[in-house]
């Protein structure tokens, strides 16, 4: 009879996708590692990681090529993982190429952490989108999902402001039909383009190879942080946080602890040029000034 009873209980316990986020303290703090085995303890090159302008090296890569991230997201689909909300794309003409990527990336989905997962510096922002792509030399997200760098994916980073995020406006009012349970998906109550969440700034960001941020942690992704942030609301943050996970409670927070950048090279890539249009003009002004004064001083 015992043995029965454990063999039942067994299956839903050890089920691999049963991980969660640890709960904050009454404070807000997080003082409960994340415990998520594998190689997410064992890993050398894990993500998120703080970024810092201090352990950067200078990096100059191609621009990036956004293509047909103008159309809207066909037949889009939201869905409660339990763990975010995603949207997924089937639209394999949707790419990613240039930035320093090793090919071209085709989109597979789009989520939202709340807090951001990496930090700039120390700070940490609302929110974090992760624009998930795969290597299009390989079928899927699956099969790349498993080799060093064949996945890319572009972090968006949202401070909170006074000013309502029109595009997020979208994504919430769909989230609350699918808010309640883990699983579950809804159409799109609009449209959105992947271009809608990109940020005018697409020069200056951070680059790093590190790992999923959620189980299995593998570790196959080139990151791209953009270090320009969006407007978000704080009413619109609170919002995320009604979303359930997969034992009925609100997901307060959905972003994971910061990992050690070990050896790792971190590249800050920016357009901005010392001696460029900017500064020339103020140095002849100031050359012009003291010839004047000079002319004067006779
Ligand atoms: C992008 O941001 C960087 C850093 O703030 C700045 O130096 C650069 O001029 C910006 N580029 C554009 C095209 O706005
Ligand atoms: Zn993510």
């Amino acid at each position: 009879m015992i043995a029965l009873f454990v063999a039942t209980l067994l299956p839903s316990t050890i089920r691999a996708d049963e991980w969660h986020y640890p709960t904050p303290a009454p404070n807000g703090v997080i003082n409960e590692p994340e415990r998520w085995g594998g190689q997410c303890e064992t890993g050398r090159r894990q993500s998120p990681i703080d970024l810092t302008y201090q352990a950067a090296v200078k990096g100059d890569f191609a621009p990036f090529l956004f293509s047909n991230y103008m159309n809207p997201i066909r037949n889009a689909q939201l869905t409660n993982t339990g763990h975010s909300i995603q949207i997924d794309s089937t639209d394999p003409s949707v790419t990613l190429y240039g930035g320093g990527l090793p090919g071209k990336f085709v989109l597979d989905q789009m989520h939202f952490h709340w807090g951001s997962e990496h930090t700039i510096a120390g700070v940490r922002y609302g929110q974090e989108l992760h624009m998930v792509h795969h290597d299009s030399r390989y079928n899927s997200l699956t099969e790349a999902g498993a080799v060093k760098n064949a996945v890319a994916v572009i972090g968006v980073l949202f401070h909170v402001s006074n000013q309502d995020n029109t595009h997020m406006d979208v994504v919430l009012e769909t989230s609350q039909d699918i808010r309640d349970a883990a699983g579950k998906s809804a159409p799109l109550k609009g449209k959105l383009s992947p271009h809608n969440p990109l940020p005018k700034n697409r020069t200056s960001y951070f680059r790093y190879e590190g790992s999923l941020t959620t189980p299995t942690c593998a570790e196959s992704v080139i990151w791209t942080v953009f270090t320009e942030s969006l407007p978000v609301s704080l009413d619109q943050v609170e919002l995320f946080k009604t979303i359930h996970d997969p034992s009925g409670h609100e997901l307060v927070i959905n972003f994971r602890s910061l990992q050690p950048l070990n050896a790792r090279a971190l590249v800050y890539h920016t357009d901005m040029d010392y001696s460029g249009s900017g500064a020339i003009p103020k140095l002849s002004l100031t050359l012009i000034v003291a010839a004047i004064a000079a002319l004067l001083a006779k």
